[in-house]
């Protein structure tokens, strides 16, 4: 029998956790061969709630789930991790400056990161959700400077899966047979979602999104919107942000780094930027990658026009200025 692995989600008695530990718990993450852990961290005023979830995963007598750390302690939390979902942060209230939500989250990435670079397993893999996902990965990557650059990345994939859904939609396909969309630069409204180099697998062979579609004042214009601002449509619709699209993409997202994406597949992660496509480097941005054996690596050579241009030097700009408040935070 393989060895439990240990899951830490922070936040876990928010909204994503709740939705989130099931999933791990019932091996949709790492499989459903693989035994687990849970960790699970929050904050004091969500204690009492905080046992009461793991009280129901008691309740839900899962096969592969081998232990529950409930706590609000983070070291304890941290401790042994192979694998953290950072879902903790603080949200943004109704009129608060977006320096002050960024000031919160930085403190908290900061010390969430010594954290898990003194406690957590050797190459430990951290995901971060919460926003602003990439900057918070930054951070954490910056005060964690012995866990490897490679092993910190934010969620872009619930940003992927939405383009995968609205093209499917779009062509009244089955969205398994949907593949190779980019989500690149930030996970906010300036994201670009990219479908230049997507698939339809066909009865007649594989072909191009943009031939099937033959719309492209649809897919240069309100493809793209609706796949910006679907959070906010959500919201809108829920009165609560996206949850149970959040955590299944959580666990695509860790599925595929850890188990590999299908041959001929890429996937969006937010990633620590070396500059390709010419992004900014030095900053988290979501590029097409393909995974094998526990690594990601950034696909090349895939061709940009004029129109995708300017929207990944968009997306970047508002990431270096975005790395660029949260230093100054910590000022
Ligand atoms: P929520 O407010 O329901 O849950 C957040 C939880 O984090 C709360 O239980 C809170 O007590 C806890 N928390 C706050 N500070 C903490 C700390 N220092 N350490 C540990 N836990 C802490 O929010 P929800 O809906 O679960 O969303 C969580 C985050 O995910 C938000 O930042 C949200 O904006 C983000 N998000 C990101 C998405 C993405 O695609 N990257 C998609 C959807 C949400």
């Amino acid at each position: 029998a393989k060895e439990p692995v240990r899951v830490l989600v922070t936040g876990a008695a928010g909204q994503i956790g709740y939705a989130l530990v099931p999933m791990i718990a019932r091996g949709v993450m790492l499989g459903a061969d693989q035994p687990v852990i849970l960790h699970m961290l929050d904050i004091p005023p969500a204690a009492e709630a905080l046992n009461g979830v793991k009280m129901e995963l008691v309740d839900a007598a899962f096969p592969l789930l081998k232990g529950v750390v409930a706590t609000t302690d983070v070291v304890e939390a941290c401790t042994g991790v192979n694998i953290a979902v950072m879902v903790g942060g603080f949200p943004r209230k109704e009129g608060m400056e977006r320096k002050d939500v960024m000031s919160k989250n930085v403190s908290i990435y900061k010390s969430q990161a010594t954290a898990l670079e003194q406690h957590a397993a050797p190459n430990c893999k951290v995901l971060v959700v919460a926003n602003p996902a990439n900057t918070n990965a930054l951070i954490l990557k910056e005060f964690a400077p012995s866990i490897p650059a490679k092993n910190i990345t934010c969620l872009t994939r619930l940003d992927h899966n939405r383009a995968l859904g609205q093209i499917s939609e779009k062509l009244n396909v089955q969205v398994s047979d949907v593949k190779n969309v980019i989500i690149w630069g930030n996970h906010s409204s300036t994201q670009y979602p990219d479908v230049n180099h997507a698939t339809v697998k066909t009865p007649s062979g594989e072909k191009p999104v943009r031939e099937l579609v033959k719309d492209d004042a649809w897919l240069n214009g309100e493809f793209i919107t609706t796949v910006q601002q679907r959070g906010a449509a959500i919201i809108k619709a829920r009165k609560l942000s996206s949850a149970l699209s959040a955590a299944s993409a959580a666990c695509d997202h860790i599925r595929d780094w850890v188990l590999g994406t299908p041959e001929g597949t890429w996937v969006s992660m937010g990633v620590y930027s070396d500059g390709s496509y010419n992004a900014p480097a030095g900053v988290i941005y979501s590029f097409p990658v393909t995974c094998r054996n526990g690594e990601w690596t950034i696909v090349q050579g895939l061709a940009i026009d004029e129109f995708s241009r300017k929207k990944l030097d968009l997306t970047g700009a508002e990431l270096t200025e975005e790395k660029e408040l949260a230093y100054s935070c910590l000022s």
